[in-house]
């Protein structure tokens, strides 16, 4: 059998007396969608910090694309193929959306690209940034938005410029930190259904934090991976979930509401 995409096991991380995230085991494979939900604090965030190189393990496993991560710097988990985004986004606000795709994503800057602009080939390879940045702009179905400032955009517009930004990379794996997170209803849904079709139509494997379980709920993704106190509380498809007493209560206390349907 294939290996999965991204494979985590038994993933420690403590800051100090603080165990943010608690021996957690999970794997996402390619072409799949998966969220990552859980209340505030429980610890989806430095997940992400631990896969990406950003925090060193307290103990545990990181394997990406079929080799071992654990150990690796960012921009050397980004040549994997795994690029991610993050919860705040930070857009370079007098530049317009093309220019922002074509700067590097934040951390994830490889040394040696300054050194890369001396070598012979570089003006060619410009062009063909500036096309994947046109192209990528096209497939997140917002080509009018290439020459606007990034600073006249909405919150969700510019959600969708960083993850057209982590596109750039042309990534086999992408975990997106909340990326709808204060997007307008109908353009997150919109932001969703493209993530799905990227999945389905590149293969890339995605895990993606959401807050707002009501909402990814009611989205066509693979799987729901629901964390609580740093620990992965239950996985399960969309209706499962919804099903599960657990994940209800760890979300609203013991009231027992049920999340609309
Ligand atoms: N760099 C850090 N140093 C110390 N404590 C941290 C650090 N980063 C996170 N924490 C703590 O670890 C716990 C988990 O935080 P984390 O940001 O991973 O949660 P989260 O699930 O992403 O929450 P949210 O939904 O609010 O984004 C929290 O108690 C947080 O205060
Ligand atoms: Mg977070």
């Amino acid at each position: 059998m294939a290996e999965p995409a991204l494979r985590i096991s038994e993933l420690t991380k403590d800051f100090g007396g603080l165990r943010a995230v608690d021996n957690i085991s999970l794997q996402v494979d390619e072409g799949e969608l998966v969220g990552l939900i859980g209340p505030n604090g429980c610890g989806k965030t430095t997940t992400f910090n631990c896969i990406s190189g950003m925090l060193k393990l307290t103990s545990g496993k990181v394997e990406v694309l079929g080799q071992d991560a654990t150990e690796m710097r960012p921009d050397q988990i980004q040549r994997l193929g795994l690029t991610r985004t993050f919860q705040h986004t930070w857009l370079w606000r007098e530049m317009t959306v093309v220019e922002n795709l074509l700067v590097p994503p934040r951390h994830q800057f490889q040394p040696n690209a300054l050194l890369a602009l001396l070598k012979p080939g570089t003006r060619e390879s410009e062009a063909k940034r500036i096309q994947n940045a046109y192209e990528v702009l096209d497939l997140l179905e917002v080509p009018h938005m290439a020459h606007n400032l990034t600073s006249e955009l909405s919150g969700g517009q510019s959600k969708l410029v960083d993850i057209g930004r982590a596109l750039m990379s042309d990534p086999r794996f992408l975990l997106l930190d909340e990326p709808v997170a204060g997007v307008a209803g109908p353009l997150a849904e919109r932001i969703f259904q493209n993530l799905r079709r990227l999945t389905t139509e590149r293969g890339i494997g995605m895990l993606v934090i959401e807050h707002n379980m009501d909402f990814i709920l009611r989205r066509d993704v693979d799987r729901i991976i629901v964390m609580n106190n740093g620990q992965v509380l239950m996985e399960g498809s969309p209706k499962e979930i919804r099903e599960s007493r657990d994940v209800i209560e760890a979300y609203l206390g013991s009231s027992g509401e049920v999340p609309n349907d």
